[in-house]
């Protein structure tokens, strides 16, 4: 009887002293186990008069109680250590860079327009889109240029073989231009959108391809003129470009969905062998290029958005999305960019991490 506390006693402070799940095992094995020491005793009580067995019984499996008792409440304690052990061991940081990991990259034209994105959020737009597969209602029509206008011929224009139900011809986009229309439709003024997206014109050169991105800009209040256009665009050149010294000029032009009209210029030079936007265009050692064209709203663009153009004024703006890419990032030409080949992506490509955002710089960094 004694024998049996004592044992007991000794046993639970074994239990409380295993600091491995592999101790308690061997504890376990000691009392508990085929040939442990409890199931020896209990397997003596079978051979026992009742009354020696009445007398014998409740000390067994007391300390067997016990002892299960103790055992499983340590496994559970030393479990949870084990846990808590192994979280601490195999943490990941998932704010470290997957320097080893991605092969792919982001292509300049998919990193220029969340650049845009998020310059012009700043600026109080939001991104407006519409479809590639246009009709020619919003393309040309609802611009200002109706079946019989100069202007429609001058854009290679892909046109599809099947007609709307109502009968209007459908093509690919030739601009990002209807998105303006579809966007005064849908959300009335006042209203600030840029809409970048695939365009399409039928035209391939090494300045030119027949799919290629644009970004439009359009903004509709009452009292907006000129000024509010050049200070966009020079506000949104000098972030996007990174510089100060960005110099716009704005060359009297002709849009049929702009009255006036005007196309947009910017200075830069020639630094070994490659043009480096800034400071003006005029200076010695610099020319004008061209990134687009724009002006204040046609009347006519106004109504066919379904706006009064007695109370509201608008500007718009087109620019190609693919070569303020190329000036921003150094390259040539621009046939390489939609050629897929894994080399220039890896060469021109950007981090899926480095995303654009105005405090830590629009830009990419190595
Ligand atoms: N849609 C014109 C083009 O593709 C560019 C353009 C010019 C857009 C003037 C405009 C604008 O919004 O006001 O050539």
């Amino acid at each position: 009887m004694t024998d049996i506390t004592s044992r007991t006693e000794a046993a639970l402070a074994a239990i409380a002293a295993a600091s491995s799940l592999d101790a308690l095992e061997a504890e376990r094995l000691e009392t508990l186990g085929k040939k442990g020491w409890v199931s020896l005793e209990l397997k003596t009580l079978g051979g026992m008069s009742p009354e020696e067995r009445t007398a014998a019984a409740p000390a067994i499996q007391s300390a067997r109680a016990r002892i299960a008792e103790a055992l499983e409440a340590k496994k559970a304690a030393l479990e949870a250590a084990a846990l808590e052990e192994q979280l601490a061991r195999e943490t990941v940081d998932l704010t470290l860079p997957a320097v080893a990991a991605p092969k792919g990259s982001v292509h300049p034209v998919s990193q220029v327009m969340d650049e845009l994105a998020e310059i012009f959020a700043d600026l109080g737009f939001a991104v407006a889109t519409g479809p590639e597969i246009e009709d020619d209602w919003h393309n040309f029509t609802a611009l200002n240029m109706d079946e019989t206008h100069p202007a429609r011929a001058m854009h290679d224009t892909f046109y599809f073989p099947d007609k709307t139900t109502d009968g209007k011809d459908i093509l690919l986009r030739t601009h990002t231009s209807p998105v303006q229309v579809r966007a005064m439709i849908q959300q009335g003024a006042p209203i600030r959108v840029i809409a970048p997206g695939r365009v399409y014109r039928s035209d391939s050169d090494a300045t030119h391809t027949p799919m290629f991105h644009q970004v439009e800009g359009m903004v509709i209040d009452k009292g907006i003129h000129l000024g509010h256009l050049k200070w966009t665009l020079e506000t949104f050149f000098k972030a996007f470009f990174e510089r100060e010294d960005i110099v716009l000029r704005l060359r009297p032009s002709y849009f049929p969905f702009t009255e006036p009209s005007v196309e947009v210029d910017v200075g830069y030079s020639n630094e070994g062998g490659r043009r480096v936007v800034g400071g003006h265009g005029d200076a010695p050692g610099h020319a004008w290029m061209e990134l687009g064209g724009s002006g204040m709203m046609n009347p006519r663009v106004l109504a066919a958005g379904g706006l009064d153009p007695a109370e509201w004024q608008g500007f718009a703006f087109g620019l190609g999305i693919d070569r303020i890419a190329m000036l921003k990032y150094g390259m040539n030409d621009l046939r390489a960019f939609f050629d897929g080949d894994p080399r220039w992506l890896q060469h021109y490509g950007f981090s899926p991490f480095d995303q654009p955002t105005l405090s830590a710089g629009v830009g990419a960094r190595a």
